[in-house]
């Protein structure tokens, strides 16, 4: 056991602590808009192999390479298309994460044996700050133990990784609250890979042609290839066992309150009121951006519950919708309910 430092974003003292830990090949888990993230120097394989041995993190599963400057971008990669030179100049800084063929800086431990590079400027501005001060591009998977919902407070980081790593920078809550959106511009045409802060719609309005990848939606194939490798891990589970019911407000209640055994409702705000077991909520019907942001820690909570079942409400799939939808099918396992 190691003592995690618990730094704070808004001292520039903190910064500079935690810009000298990972020069010195060091883990910090640091804010971003998104999520927390496990940062380390990206172009030292010992540094990141660190991250997959506190994470518990599976090796094939590669990392994704935060800068502070569209400049730091052409050193990391072999080629930049228009298309991403288009999206960079919309959505970075931001929650959006390309994926390109991959310069021979990059460990394989970042790459975890692929010719391609995950790469995201963020735009927080304490991680923009530890990225200069550093002067380091800085590999962060998700500062979670491998299969755990991703954290959205320095906190969550302290509960799964305290002790394990060097440092915390606390940056309070993150602001979209789910994972960046993944694009692979390593492929024509463009492929998503994962749903997050910038939709699918705003991808289709900047490229001409924008596929989106089965495993966003569905489970993948007994033997079939994840193009994002990170997707065929069972992921964002609580304890108990989560089915999303698909149906009406009132059809939701109705199941939910028949169902009363060993039982809690993941539910909106809204429905609290009229549900006669356990709740915990995550946002308000209308607003898949507020969902987005307590959705996490809403399943961290419902550990503390100890019941067996979590009801859910099938979210709708449109703009953010469709990136709340891609975790909790997860965390479901993708055990749906048809009401
Ligand atoms: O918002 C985020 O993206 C956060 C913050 C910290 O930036 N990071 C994050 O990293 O979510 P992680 O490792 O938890 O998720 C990265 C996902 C994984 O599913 C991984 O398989 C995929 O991106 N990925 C990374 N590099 C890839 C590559 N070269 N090809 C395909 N998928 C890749
Ligand atoms: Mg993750």
């Amino acid at each position: 056991m190691k003592h995690t430092v618990l730094l704070r974003a808004s001292q520039q003292e903190d910064i500079l602590t935690a810009a000298q830990i990972l020069k010195e090949g060091g883990l910090v888990g640091i804010p971003t808009e998104t999520v927390y993230g496990l940062a380390a120097n990206a172009l030292d394989g010992n540094a990141c192999a660190k991250i997959f041995a506190a994470k518990g993190r599976p090796v094939d599963n590669p990392l994704i390479v935060h800068i502070c400057d569209i400049k730091q971008l052409y050193t990391l990669v072999r080629t930049v298309p228009q298309e991403a030179e288009n999206l960079a100049s919309l959505y970075w800084p931001g929650p959006l994460t390309m994926i390109f063929p991959k310069a021979d800086c990059i460990p394989d431990e970042v790459s975890a044996g692929l010719d391609t590079v995950a790469v995201r400027f963020p735009s927080h501005p304490a991680a923009q700050a530890v990225i200069r001060e550093s002067g380091l591009p800085l590999a962060a998977p998700s500062a979670n133990l491998s299969g755990r919902p991703s954290p959205t407070t320095a906190q969550h980081v302290l509960h799964d990784l305290g002790g394990k790593i060097d440092a915390v920078l606390d940056g309070g809550a993150c602001s979209v609250g789910l994972e960046s959106t993944v694009i692979t511009l390593a492929c024509t045409p463009p492929r998503l890979l994962r749903p997050g802060g910038v939709t699918l719609e705003q991808l289709r309005s900047a490229l001409e042609n924008v596929i989106l990848d089965p495993a966003v939606l569905n489970p993948l194939e007994a033997g079939e290839q994840a193009a994002s490798p990170g997707m065929k891990y069972k992921h964002y589970a609580p304890k108990a066992n989560v089915i999303l019911l698909d149906g009406s407000r009132e059809k939701y209640l109705s199941y939910v309150n028949a169902h009363p055994t060993n039982a809690a409702a993941l539910c909106y705000t809204e429905d609290k009121e009229f549900l006669s077991v356990p709740t915990v909520c995550y946002g308000n019907e209308k607003d898949p951006s507020e969902q987005a942001r307590e959705l996490f820690d809403a399943l961290r909570r419902l550990d503390d519950l100890g019941v067996t079942t979590v009801f859910a409400r099938q979210p709708k799939l449109d703009g953010v919708g469709l990136a709340v939808y891609n975790r909790l099918i997860r965390a479901a396992g993708f055990e749906v309910l048809k009401l």
